[in-house]
C-alpha cells in the first residue's frame, strides 16, 4: 500500500499565495514603470548557466561560490557515455598481456576520434582539462601500440602502468556540462552583453531583469533558498560618477513610490585594480599582526583568520561582535585611494547632493563578491531583523573583459531583494495603494441574471476587479461576503432595478449608497479606479 504523505515546499523555499501575490505583481510592475522611466530595458535570461561563469566573476574565494550553489552536473547523450565505458571497462582486466593490449589500444583508436566529435557538436564540454585527458590518452595509446608492433619496448610494469594510466584519464573526463542555478544575475548579464556583441549598439546598454535567485544559505526571516531579485545594469563606454548617481536616484524614486519607509542608503569606494591591491596587502598585514600577536590572536574568529589570506577585505564584512573593536582600527581605504579614484567618489557625492540624495558613508561595505570596483552602496529598510539590505550593488568595471569580452567596458548596477522590500512594506502596514477586488456585484431574482453578467463584462473591460458570484445572495449575505472579500464597492440588482434599469452602488467603507443608470454606474467608478490607483 503507498504510503499517506503531504508534500511540503523544500526548505528555503515558499509559496507566494494572495493576496500577497498581488502585492508582489504590483511591486515588480512599478519597478518596471520605475525602471522603464529611466530608460532601462528589460532583459530575460536564463536560470541555469555554466558554473565557472559564476565561480570567474563572483570569485571562488565568497560565499556564493564556495558554498551556496546549486550545481548539477548535465548528462551526456546515451552514446557518448558507451564510449568512454569502451575504455574505462578495461579497468578491471588491465594485464601485460598482448591480446589484452592489443583490445584496449583498438578501442582507444575507436572511441578516442568519437568523443572529439562529441565535443566538437557541443555534446561534451569543450575544456582544456578534457583536452589534455583526450591528448593524454591518445599519447599513452600510441606507446602502447609502438610497443605492440615492436618499434618500442615497454617493460610488463610500464605497460601495466600506461594501460591504467588511460583507463583513468577517460575515467576522469567530464562528460556533462557543469550547471548553476543562478545566484544572482550580473554575471548573466555581462554574459549576455558579450554574447550578443551589445557593446556596438548606441550608447550604454540600461537592462533590468526580474526574477528568482538561488543560493544555499541556512533560511531565516528574509533569507530564502530561492529569492527574488529585481536588478538593473548599465554597461558602456563611460564610468561618469553621473551614471552611478542617476542609478541611485533611480532605486530611491523607486521606494519612495512603493512606500519603503525609513530606508537608509550606504555608500563606499574599494577603489579600482590600481589602488586596491596596495590597500589589500596593507590590511592582510595589519590582520596578520593581529593574529600573530599573542595578546590580540584571540580576537578573531576562524573565518577572519582564513580570510587574512584568502581575501582580507571581507574581515570587514564581519558582524561578529568580538571582532568589531579589532575591524574599527584598521586601516580605511578612503585613505589609501588613488587619485583618479578619489575623485570618482567625490564626484559621486556631489553628483547625489545635486539629487538631493541623503546617504551615509560606510567605509566597511565591501560586498560579498569580488566584481566590484570603485563605488560599492547597499540600501536598509526597517522591520527585517539581521537581513536588512534591501538592495546591493555597486560598479564592476572590467568584468565585461575578466569574461572574455571586449576591453574598456564599464559597468554598474543594483539588485533589489525582493523578498525583503516586500517583507519591510508589509512591516510597516502602508498597502493602503495596494489595488485589490474593486466590486462584488450582488443579485436576486431571475431577470437580474443577464443583466448582472453584462455589467460585469463592461466593468472588468473597464480595468476594474470585479467578482459575480454564481449564485443568487440575498443582499445582507452579499455585503458581509464583499467585506470579507476586501471589496471597495457592491454593486446590487434586484426586480426593482432591473424595472427601471438602474444598479444600486454601495461604497462599502461607509455604507454611501447611490442608484445610477448604467452608463453613470461606468463611468463613476472608472473615475474611482483612476483616482486610487486600482
Ligand atoms: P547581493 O548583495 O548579493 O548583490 O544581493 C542583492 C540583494 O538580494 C540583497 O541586498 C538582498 O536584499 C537580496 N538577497 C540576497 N541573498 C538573499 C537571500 N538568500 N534571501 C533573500 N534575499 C536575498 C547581488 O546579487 C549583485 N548581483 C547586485 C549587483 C547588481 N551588483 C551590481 N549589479
Amino acid at each position: 500500500m503507498s504510503e499517506k504523505r503531504q508534500f511540503r515546499a523544500i526548505k528555503g523555499t515558499r509559496d507566494i499565495l494572495p493576496p500577497d501575490s498581488a502585492l508582489w505583481n504590483w511591486f515588480e510592475q512599478t519597478a518596471r514603470e520605475t525602471l522603464e522611466s529611466y530608460n532601462f530595458r528589460e532583459v530575460r535570461l536564463p536560470i541555469f548557466e555554466e558554473t565557472e561563469l559564476f565561480a570567474r566573476s563572483i570569485g571562488a574565494d565568497t560565499d556564493v561560490v564556495g558554498k551556496e550553489m546549486y550545481t548539477v552536473e548535465g548528462r551526456p547523450p546515451q552514446e557518448v557515455e558507451e564510449f568512454r565505458r569502451c575504455i574505462t571497462g578495461h579497468g578491471s582486466r588491465i594485464k601485460a598481456d598482448r591480446f589484452v593490449l592489443k583490445h584496449l589500444v583498438h578501442d582507444v583508436e575507436q572511441v578516442v576520434p568519437e568523443l572529439r566529435l562529441a565535443v566538437k557538436a557541443g555534446d561534451v564540454p569543450d575544456t582544456q582539462e578534457n583536452q589534455k585527458l583526450l591528448d593524454g590518452i591518445v599519447a599513452h595509446g600510441a606507446r602502447l601500440q609502438a610497443h605492440l608492433r615492436g618499434e618500442a619496448i615497454l617493460s610488463d610494469e610500464q605497460v601495466l602502468q600506461l594501460s591504467q594510466t588511460i583507463v583513468w584519464a577517460a575515467e576522469d573526463l567530464r562528460l556533462g556540462e557543469a550547471m548553476t542555478l543562478r545566484p544572482e544575475a550580473t554575471a548573466s548579464v555581462c554574459r549576455a552583453f558579450i554574447e550578443h556583441g551589445m557593446q556596438t549598439l548606441p550608447g550604454n546598454q540600461k537592462l533590468y531583469y526580474v526574477g528568482p535567485m538561488f543560493r544555499r544559505e541556512r533560511p531565516q526571516k528574509g533569507r530564502y533558498r530561492q529569492f527574488y531579485q529585481i536588478g538593473a545594469e548599465v554597461l558602456g563606454q563611460s564610468d561618469a560618477p553621473a551614471i552611478d548617481a542617476e542609478v541611485l536616484e533611480m532605486l530611491l524614486v523607486l521606494f519612495k513610490r512603493v512606500g519603503l519607509a525609513n530606508t537608509t542608503l550606504y555608500i563606499n569606494s574599494i577603489g579600482c585594480k590600481d589602488c586596491r591591491p596596495k590597500y589589500v596587502e596593507l590590511l592582510r598585514e595589519e590582520l596578520r599582526k593581529i593574529r600573530d600577536n599573542p595578546a590580540t590572536t584571540g580576537k578573531l574568529g576562524p573565518d577572519s583568520q582564513r580570510r587574512i589570506e584568502t581575501n582580507p577585505l571581507r574581515v570587514l564584512d564581519s558582524k561578529l561582535p568580538e571582532e568589531q573593536p579589532v575591524i574599527e582600527k584598521l586601516p580605511r581605504i578612503s585613505n589609501h585611494l588613488c587619485a583618479a579614484c578619489r575623485q570618482h567618489f567625490s564626484e559621486l557625492k556631489d553628483e547625489l547632493n545635486l539629487r538631493e540624495i541623503c546617504y551615509e558613508e560606510n567605509w566597511r561595505l565591501v560586498r560579498g563578491l569580488d566584481y566590484y570596483t570603485r563605488t560599492t552602496f547597499e540600501v536598509t529598510a526597517t522591520g527585517l531583523g539581521s537581513q536588512n539590505a534591501v538592495c546591493g550593488g555597486g560598479r564592476y568595471d572590467g568584468l565585461v573583459e575578466l569574461l572574455g569580452g571586449p576591453g574598456g567596458v564599464k559597468g554598474i548596477g543594483f539588485a533589489i531583494g525582493t523578498d525583503r522590500a516586500i517583507l519591510s512594506i508589509q512591516e510597516s502596514g502602508n498597502l493602503s495603494r495596494l489595488p485589490g477586488l474593486s466590486v462584488l456585484i450582488a443579485r436576486m431574482g431571475t431577470k437580474a441574471y443577464p443583466v448582472a453578467v453584462n455589467i460585469a463584462r463592461k466593468l472588468r473591460a473597464c480595468g476594474l476587479a470585479v467578482e459575480l458570484p454564481p449564485q443568487e445572495m440575498k443582499f445582507g449575505k452579499a455585503l458581509s461576503l464583499a467585506n470579507k472579500l476586501g471589496a471597495r464597492y457592491a454593486v446590487i440588482i434586484g426586480d426593482d432595478e432591473v424595472t427601471s434599469g438602474t444598479f444600486t452602488l454601495k461604497r462599502l467603507a461607509d455604507a454611501d449608497q447611490r442608484t445610477l443608470n448604467e452608463s453613470e454606474l461606468l463611468e463613476y467608478l472608472e473615475s474611482e479606479r483612476r483616482g486610487s490607483g486600482a
